[in-house]
């Protein structure tokens, strides 16, 4: 016999997806909760949700239950002038420097943000002749994404995700024609050494990173699933990891909120930190 899924158990997944990784979905989204559940069912089987929800509290199916509740849509150098603007504004100066370059990709999904990030630091050293250590670090809280990232494979469908023209991106992938408009890009390993792929909870009081660490942070597109209050408390976080000096990259419809006197904002969701 199959169990259905009541407003109960809708009630109470958003509770315990608020609760473990920040996620807010309103009453608007019961029809996405009650599908995540289904899938859930569906794949372990599950005939009481009471005892399900019971187990992920204590540690079991926690991992699986927040990965079923995530929406991983991304594209290779999706809003593409963010790419544009590293490598016109920051890189060309920062590359003449001999101090590293590092970028934080804060919710890096399936990879194709952390790799579009990766090919745009390798590109410009070599048009910039430039010997700067460049690193990209990568997270999210979804381990599926992350090990499909980690792979480096992928199949690109170009009429949906149009590649940029500005690069050779044969230098970075092996790249194979499956068909009329989609490519198969395997990452080659000069882009995977310099990528590291993590595990991290934007909604964690504390990140394991060094205050002021990096030069860049890409923050885009993940800040929409959190209130409006947890988003500041976020964005504060991710800003004390900023050099001043450095940029943040938001999404096009997230908001810098109340850190809005501490940087400069240069239009396109570009901000500068110009103070702690
Ligand atoms: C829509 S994707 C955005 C991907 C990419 N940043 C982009 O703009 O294309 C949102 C990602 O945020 C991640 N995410 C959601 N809640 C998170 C949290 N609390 N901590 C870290 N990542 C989270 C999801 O797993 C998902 O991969």
């Amino acid at each position: 016999m199959s169990v259905n899924i009541n407003n109960n158990d809708i009630n109470k997944a958003r509770e315990i997806i608020y609760k473990i990784a920040g996620i807010y979905l309103p009453t608007s989204k019961d029809s996405t909760i009650k599908n995540r559940l289904d899938m859930l069912k569906r794949k372990f089987n599950i005939q009481d949700f009471d005892n399900f929800f019971h187990q992920v509290k204590h540690g079991h199916f926690k991992q699986e239950f927040v990965n079923a509740f995530t929406t991983n849509k991304t594209d290779f150098f999706r809003e593409g002038f963010h790419f544009d603007d590293m490598l016109d504004r920051i890189l060309p100066h920062r590359l003449k420097e001999n101090e590293p370059i590092k970028v934080y990709c804060s919710a890096s999904s399936t990879g194709e943000e952390p790799y579009s990030i990766a090919t745009t630091l390798l590109y410009a050293k070599e048009i910039y002749c430039s010997s700067t250590p460049v690193s990209v670090l990568a997270t999210d809280i979804d381990t599926s994404v992350l090990d499909f990232a980690k792979k480096g494979k992928y199949v690109v469908n170009t009429k949906l995700n149009p590649l940029p023209t500005w690069v050779d991106l044969k230098d970075y992938f092996d790249i194979k024609h499956k068909n009329d408009h989609e490519l198969f890009m395997d990452a080659k390993s000069n882009l995977k050494n310099i990528l590291t792929f993590k595990q991290q909870n934007l909604y964690d009081s504390r990140y394991p990173f060094g205050i002021k660490e990096f030069d860049i942070i890409f923050c885009r597109n993940v800040l929409i699933y959190f209130k409006v209050s947890d988003q500041e408390q976020i964005l504060s976080q991710i800003f004390s990891h900023l050099k001043i000096g450095g940029t943040l990259y938001l999404g096009h419809s997230e908001n810098i909120l109340n850190l809005a006197p501490k940087v400069d904002r240069l239009g396109k969701n570009i901000f500068v930190k110009v103070m702690d």
